[in-house]
């Protein structure tokens, strides 16, 4: 009885002494402590020995059993302690990891696209917004664009049913702002356009912010003044603006806008194609066709509407060569442009 005490004690401190694992020290204390275990099948053979001797072989189980049991306590703190500190060394958060990591900037036309908007939010312009999937009545019909006019052709708008188009301008808001709105009417519309060109100077889809100014007596003077003082801070204080006469169905007059060359400022230089002049945005004064189209009275009211080019902008601004570039999302080539 003796030896069988001894190896029972010998083989479980072995067990617990070799225990990698809380799991696999749960298995071993079943199999050695538990009900069914080798310390009560050692008690259940102590029924095989003489009686005056039970109580003596009791008392020595039980003092080996107690000790093999301290042994695995100390042994479960120890493997609970390490287990604990795998899991936060796992789980820790490594603040110096955000080095390894490359941060983001905004492509140029997000930029332009903003520091244009915040300019005209400045001078009491509001934001408004229109489908990129629109009516034909709203990119078209509405805006006085006749039915044959070579715009409307399918080489020059992506359509998506006879009625249902990608916008090739932001004008179309201008008439979505007209229906629900009543003057003065003050806004701007950022946003993307789609016509099927593809060049180093266009984009199959680009970016056009229109404005919008109605109310009594606004006249083209007005639309000088406004976009005079818009190109002063866009681009630099000296900058000049110069109407040249255009044609646009919805706006009568209607003007192209040049601004004196930011390189050379007027001297002549690659950038203008030696004229000294960069074409910037179309422009004019309302059709009153389509105010009245769109139920205002064109006797009341009248104003003027732009559709500036934000690519353009961009290539005008920080001399970009090539319109690909912006679309293109080489991280080399965004990271030059601050925000
Ligand atoms: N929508 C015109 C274009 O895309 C620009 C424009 C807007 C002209 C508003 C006049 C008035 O070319």
């Amino acid at each position: 009885m003796k030896e069988k005490i001894k190896s029972l004690v010998k083989n479980s401190l072995e067990q617990i002494s070799d225990c990698n694992s809380l799991k696999e020290l749960e298995l071993i204390k079943i199999e050695i402590l538990s009900k069914n275990g080798s310390f009560a099948n050692l008690m259940k053979d102590l029924k095989n020995i003489p009686n005056e001797q039970k109580p003596f072989y009791g008392k020595i189980i039980n003092e080996a059993k107690s000790e093999v049991l301290n042994v695995f306590s100390t042994k479960s703190s120890i493997l609970n302690e390490q287990e604990q500190n795998a899991k936060e060394k796992k789980e820790a958060l490594d603040v110096t990891l955000s080095k390894k990591y490359n941060i983001g900037a905004f492509n140029p036309i997000n930029i332009v696209k903003q520091d244009i908007s915040n300019i005209f939010i400045g001078m009491g312009f509001s934001l408004a917004d229109g489908p990129e999937i629109e009516l034909k009545k709203y990119n078209f019909d509405l805006l006085n664009i006749p039915e044959d006019h070579p715009a409307r052709d399918f080489t020059d708008t992506f359509y998506i049913t006879e009625n249902l188009l990608l916008r090739t301008q932001t004008s179309g808001v201008q008439v979505r702002v007209l229906e629900k709105e009543k003057p003065p009417i003050k806004i701007i519309c950022p946003g993307k356009v789609y016509r099927p060109d593809d060049d180093a100077t266009h984009s199959p889809m680009f970016h056009q912010i229109e404005g919008l100014y109605i109310d009594e007596n606004v006249t083209l003077k007005d639309l000088k003044k406004t976009l005079e003082e818009f190109a002063k801070l866009f681009f630099d204080k000296h900058t000049t603006v110069r109407f040249r006469p255009s044609f646009f169905p919805f706006t009568e007059p209607s003007v192209e806008v040049d601004l004196s060359c930011s390189m050379c400022h007027g001297k002549g230089c690659n950038l203008c194609k030696n004229t000294g002049w960069l074409e910037l945005l179309g422009a004019g004064v309302v059709n009153p066709v389509v105010l009245e189209k769109s139920g205002l009275d064109s006797k009341k009211y009248s104003g003027f509407a732009f559709g500036i080019g934000v690519e353009r902008a961009a290539m005008i601004k920080y001399g970009i060569p090539d319109m690909r570039l912006m679309f293109d999302n080489d991280v080399r080539f965004i990271k030059q442009f601050k925000f």
